[in-house]
């Protein structure tokens, strides 16, 4: 795609990084746990606050802020005409989260509104920032709710009516903190969508390249299992009269370690969370509940590792005597990123002198669920390690700044992207 002329007349356009890593720091403020990240669950209290604070930079901005019906919020430069060029991500976190997953990706695309207005770049046509509800969906289930909801791929009452790990309702929530808005879902559809994120993932910092210009999204498939047995006393019970959910979890678990090795390539499996009942030492369980996060770039692969695990479950069931019952907690196909998004990602990268790979996403994001409705694409920065949803999370500022900065242009670039030229 030929970037547009109105870019070219700011190549050297760059982002104030200090101002970048005032606002990052601010905003790991709130909430933060032991070892530098942050615990902000969708819609408790320390969302609110972290809300709270980007909504009054956003506010200082001049930023027209709506609030939609499941809490989203766009905060948009009203330049120029048409619909808007959109970024941005989420700062809800998961529970043991650093402090750049999501966060990153939103202060940067505020940062890249800021740094055109202190410049007086006037784009042709408006500059959104979202903060979407529930990324992560560690809350509430399916993680990229609040997107999901903007464009249409799940009803408001639904969504309202999700309940969280805690038992709460999200539609309560969200009244709770005072983000149930007045706007209606699905949103306005931007003219293009493009996240910057960190990587979460040890492929950049291991290919020695600064930037990743994501291709796709891998397809998620979430489930809650729940095994009933027999509760009984852990010291009178011969082990052959035992039906104990607890052993069928761990069965499960590393029957899902054996698929992934088996099924090979992008296969992922993972148990993040397993609860007994009553849990307790003595007591052979009544009940265990876990999570499977089950991950493929290849739907028909994903298709297949989810037959092998329905299979599995139905013959534990019979051969340990206990009953399984599963529930949908999130299923999303491979997502493809638009070309003209990934070319210019590319290209702007490259123009910034930046060593560029193209790569899938392992990580969901929201702008998986833009790319239902618009041009979307991503940015990735390396991971410090690999390591994310942990606080030990890190990116080199080096790399905040050159991610921040390739924003910067492929959102300008993107006001000039011919919707229909694809
Ligand atoms: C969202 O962070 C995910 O689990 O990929
Ligand atoms: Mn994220
Ligand atoms: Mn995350």
């Amino acid at each position: 795609m030929p970037v547009g002329d109105f870019r070219n007349k700011h190549l050297d356009l760059k982002i104030n990084s200090r101002r970048l890593h005032e606002r990052i720091n601010a905003l790991a403020e709130v909430s933060p746990i032991e070892g530098g990240g942050n615990c902000r669950l969708a819609l408790t209290d320390e969302d609110k606050d972290g809300r709270d604070l980007v909504v009054a930079w956003m506010r200082e901005l001049d930023l027209e802020v709506t609030i939609d019906a499941i809490g989203n919020i766009i905060g948009t430069w009203n330049v120029g005409s048409g619909q808007s060029v959109m970024s941005g991500s989420h700062i809800d976190t998961v529970r043991t989260g650093g402090r750049f997953d999501g966060c990153y990706g939103v202060l940067a695309a505020l940062e890249a509104i800021e740094t055109c207005k202190d410049a007086n770049v006037i784009p042709p046509r408006p500059l959104a920032v979202g903060i979407f509800t529930d990324e992560e969906g560690a809350r509430f289930a399916p993680d990229m709710l609040g997107s999901l909801v903007y464009v249409g791929g799940m009803s408001t009452e639904q969504a309202l009516d999700v309940v969280a790990i805690d038992g709460a309702k999200l539609g309560d929530e969200l009244v709770r903190i005072g983000y149930a808005g007045p706007t209606p879902c699905p949103g306005a559809v931007p003219h293009a969508f493009v996240e910057l994120h960190i990587e979460q993932g040890p492929m950049l910092e291991a290919n020695d390249v600064r930037i990743g210009a994501v291709t796709s999204v891998q397809g998620i498939s979430w489930q809650e299992v729940t095994i009933h047995g027999q509760s009984n006393h852990a010291g009178t019970t011969p082990m052959s009269l035992r039906h104990d959910p607890a052993y069928v979890a761990a069965e499960i678990t590393v029957f899902l370690r054996n698929l992934a090795k088996d099924l090979g390539g992008d296969q992922v499996c993972t148990v993040g969370k397993i609860d007994l009942h009553p849990n307790l030492t003595n007591v052979v369980p009544a009940r265990a509940t876990l999570t499977l996060d089950v991950r493929n770039t290849d739907e028909k692969l994903l298709k297949i590792a989810e037959s092998k695990i329905k299979d599995f479950l139905a013959q534990i069931a019979i051969s340990e005597g206990v009953e399984i019952k599963t529930r949908e907690l999130a299923r999303f196909e491979p997502v493809v990123f638009d070309d003209r998004v990934i070319d210019l990602v590319e290209e702007i990268a490259k123009e910034q002198n930046n060593s560029v790979q193209r790569m899938p996403s392992g990580a969901g994001h929201d702008a998986q669920m833009l790319a239902r409705v618009c041009p979307a694409g991503m940015i990735f920065v390396p991971s410090v390690k690999g390591i994310s949803h942990n606080a030990a999370e890190f990116t080199e500022e080096a790399d905040l700044n050159a991610g921040a900065n390739i924003l910067l242009h492929t959102m300008l670039a993107l006001t000039t992207l011919d919707s229909t030229d694809k």
